[in-house]
């Protein structure tokens, strides 16, 4: 259990298994990374009131990954806990191998006591994600950390290399531990409003960044939170944005970022003021509280403490919807290649299907539910991705799911939604609520196209930027609100759509969606890994190449 910090990226190195790894699947010439992580619980403080939280080798939040693209990282987890237990790696596209995904649609729980190693490969990525707990409600007890692929050395990287670059873990919590809120959940009742915020597993004025006078500093900031938008600022400091979730965005500066839950941003700070410190906040943004966090930036020639009112965030709507279309693409910038990122003009491609998304809550048996298009998502008995790469009968029916709302009164089933690979698809999510949401999609990014309040019409599609807009994995919904994306289904595979508000999430308001190809072949899908747990009805089952 070597492993604690980044400066030990070969912690658990382990002869035996990298030999074992040259008869696995051709992972080109691409270097690999060990990780041997202890999952346990422990006592954490992170609002000054002892909790039960997660722990990955003793640490909350658990270490960062750091890799470079098309790295091989290789992470062993023991799971300690007295349950089962999955890590899910929130924008690694997982190319070819939704086995590695880590949500139960994907693979099977790790029993207690037991211990699985995820192979995964950053494949042709860069940028600032994270991992998190998927089953049960693990999320709101820690287990998450920060993953970062950077540039391959010869890739130029459109900003000076920064004086350091660190890891934001943003996020509303709860004292309450995670048995307590799922309970609440099983019991049919909404969550209660959360306790605080908390900023890399801690709260008020708890974290300090030191910064030197006159250098900039890269700030990787994710909301690994549960529910609540969150406005990111410093005080008498610009944020210079330059990456979304894999994709170098135009350099436009703001005195604040939203972030949304499930969202990663990175910004650049200037260290430019008269040294002294200064205070980090974090807020919650559309929520019927403003709860407010704060870090110290420090500058290491200060001698005088944080001072002064905390600046205050915005508290419009629109505010956050400008900010939203003022954040494109660089198109003269790389990506995780040489070439620009406008180099693949996703504007010029015909859309071959359109699909349209509206969530709904309801009672079902008189219990809370959550819906898309009026089915909330059941588990099956085994994990989908299993039963059909086993061709096991009656887990789960293509098509369960319809394209566009139905107005069927809300039901329960086990949704999954069959789409062709290299279809070119146009996502519609509607909002009629009142709330912000947040959705994901595992295996891919996408173009966030275009959103507007009311209700999305073909008409819609005139104000789509169709040019640069930004590339990512996770988008916010504004209250009555739509949002619209392009996506092209280049990646094999049975993927996870979810509110990343993650009561919701629980309670149905998620799918998958199910990209498939009849020709059976390696440069399309890769077969269940030799070490995949077998659960459910794929108990028994042989990993063995068929
Ligand atoms: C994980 O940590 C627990 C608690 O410290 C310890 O009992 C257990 O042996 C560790 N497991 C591994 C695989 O290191
Ligand atoms: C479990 O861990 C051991 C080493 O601690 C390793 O040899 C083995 O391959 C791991 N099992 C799986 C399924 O990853
Ligand atoms: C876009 O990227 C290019 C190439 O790295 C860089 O020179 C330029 O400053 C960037 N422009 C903006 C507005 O961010
Ligand atoms: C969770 O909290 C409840 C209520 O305070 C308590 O009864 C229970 O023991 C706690 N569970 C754990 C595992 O800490
Ligand atoms: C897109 O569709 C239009 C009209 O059907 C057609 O003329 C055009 O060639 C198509 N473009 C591409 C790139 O397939």
């Amino acid at each position: 259990m070597a492993q604690r910090s980044s400066t030990n990226l070969w912690g658990g190195f382990n002869v035996a298994l990298v030999l074992g790894l040259f008869i696995n699947i051709a992972f080109a010439d691409s270097p690999y990374r060990f990780f041997d992580w202890n999952v346990t619980y422990g006592d954490i403080y992170p609002l000054g009131v002892r909790q039960q939280g997660i722990l990955i080798n003793g640490q909350f939040p658990g270490p960062d990954i750091y890799a470079v693209t098309n790295d091989n990282i290789y992470i062993n987890v023991h799971n300690s806990l007295p349950e089962p237990f999955l890590l899910s790696w929130n924008g690694v596209q997982q190319r070819k191998n939704s086995y590695q995904d880590g949500v139960y649609g994907t693979t099977c729980p790790i029993p207690p006591g037991q211990n699985f190693t995820y192979r995964i490969q950053v494949k042709d990525q860069i940028g600032s994600y994270f991992y998190f707990p998927s089953l049960a409600f693990h999320k709101a007890a820690g287990g998450f950390g920060s993953i970062r692929v950077l540039s391959r050395p010869l890739i130029p990287v459109p900003f000076p290399e920064p004086a350091a670059d660190y890891t934001l873990l943003i996020g509303d919590w709860y004292t309450a531990n995670h048995t307590t809120l799922k309970t609440i959940l099983d019991r049919g009742h909404r969550l209660p409003f959360p306790n605080g915020i908390v900023i890399n597993g801690r709260g008020p004025s708890a974290t300090t960044f030191t910064v030197e006078k006159g250098k900039t500093y890269r700030f990787r900031i994710t909301n690994v939170g549960l529910q609540h938008s969150l406005n990111f600022r410093v005080q008498d400091h610009e944020l210079k944005l330059v990456e979304v979730e894999g994709t170098h965005t135009m350099q436009n500066t703001y005195s604040s970022l939203d972030v949304h839950v499930g969202q990663s941003y990175s910004v650049l700070i200037t260290a430019d003021q008269p040294s002294r410190d200064f205070y980090i906040a974090v807020s919650t943004r559309f929520a019927p509280k403003v709860l407010t966090s704060t870090a110290i930036l420090h500058y290491s020639d200060s001698t005088t403490s944080v001072g002064g009112p905390i600046p205050g965030g915005p508290t419009e709507v629109e505010w956050s919807i400008n900010q939203a279309r003022s954040i494109r693409t660089n198109l003269t910038a790389s990506g995780p290649r040489p070439n620009p990122q406008g180099s693949y003009h996703y504007g010029l491609i015909n859309i071959s299907r359109t699909i349209k998304l509206e969530s709904s809550a309801a009672l079902v048996n008189r219990k809370q539910r959550y819906a898309v298009n009026s089915v909330s998502f059941i588990p099956a008995d085994t994990p989908l991705k299993l039963a059909d790469y086993f061709s096991i009968d009656g887990v789960f029916r293509i098509g369960s799911i319809p394209d566009f709302p139905s107005g069927k009164t809300m039901f329960l089933d086990t949704s999954v939604m069959g789409a062709d690979y290299r279809a070119f698809i146009e996502i519609v999510f509607q909002n009629h609520e009142n709330i912000v949401q947040s959705w994901h999609i595992d295996g891919y990014s996408f173009w966030v196209v275009g959103m507007d309040g009311g209700v999305w019409t073909p008409a819609s599609r005139e104000q789509y930027n169709l040019r640069d807009a930004v590339s990512r994995c996770t988008t916010q919904v504004y209250p009555k609100s739509w949002t619209a994306i392009y996506m092209s289904l280049d990646n094999v595979g049975m993927w996870n759509i979810r509110s990343e508000f993650w009561a919701r999430q629980y309670l149905g308001q998620q799918f998958y969606l199910r990209v498939y190809t009849p020709v059976k072949s390696f440069r399309d899908e890769y077969n269940v890994p030799d070490n995949a747990l077998l659960c459910g009805k794929a108990d028994g089952k042989s990993t063995a190449s068929p």
